[in-house]
């Protein structure tokens, strides 16, 4: 089974899930703050990831998530879209992206005060890649 290490400036989290599910399944299994603003329809891209260690185990990318992945800021050859990366076998490192956090924070409004009153949002660093 991979592990799944996501990083963001609010902090590390960890999952395990069978080969097959998806990044955001992942993230969702293991509270990791991934926006996704249409549900994994592949019809926004909130839920843009930097996949750091892993990217050639991933599923393809197909005309679809290329296409949603042009409407994303600060693409890089290691984006995707963690609605649409299936996992494989291998372990993957992912930086959540900017947008894709700032898209969680607006989905999850109760946990962003939390953390404002707690002076952790916004983040004083950005995201490392
Ligand atoms: Fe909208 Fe992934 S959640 S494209």
């Amino acid at each position: 089974m991979p592990k799944v290490h996501f990083t963001s400036p609010l902090g590390d989290a960890d999952a395990d899930v069978p080969a097959g599910k998806t990044l955001l399944e992942a993230a969702e299994a293991c509270g990791a703050p991934v926006g996704h603003s249409c549900g994994g329809a592949c019809a926004c891209s909130t839920c843009h990831v930097y996949v750091r260690r892993g990217l050639d185990s991933l599923g393809d990318q197909d005309d679809l998530e290329l296409d949603r992945l042009d409407m994303a800021f600060d693409v890089r050859p290691i984006s995707r879209l963690a609605c649409q990366a299936k996992l494989g076998a291998a372990d993957v490192d992912v930086a959540i992206s900017e947008e894709s956090l700032k898209a969680y924070m607006d989905e999850n409004p109760d946990q962003r005060r939390a953390l404002e009153a707690a002076g952790r949002w916004p983040p004083k660093r950005a995201v490392a890649t």
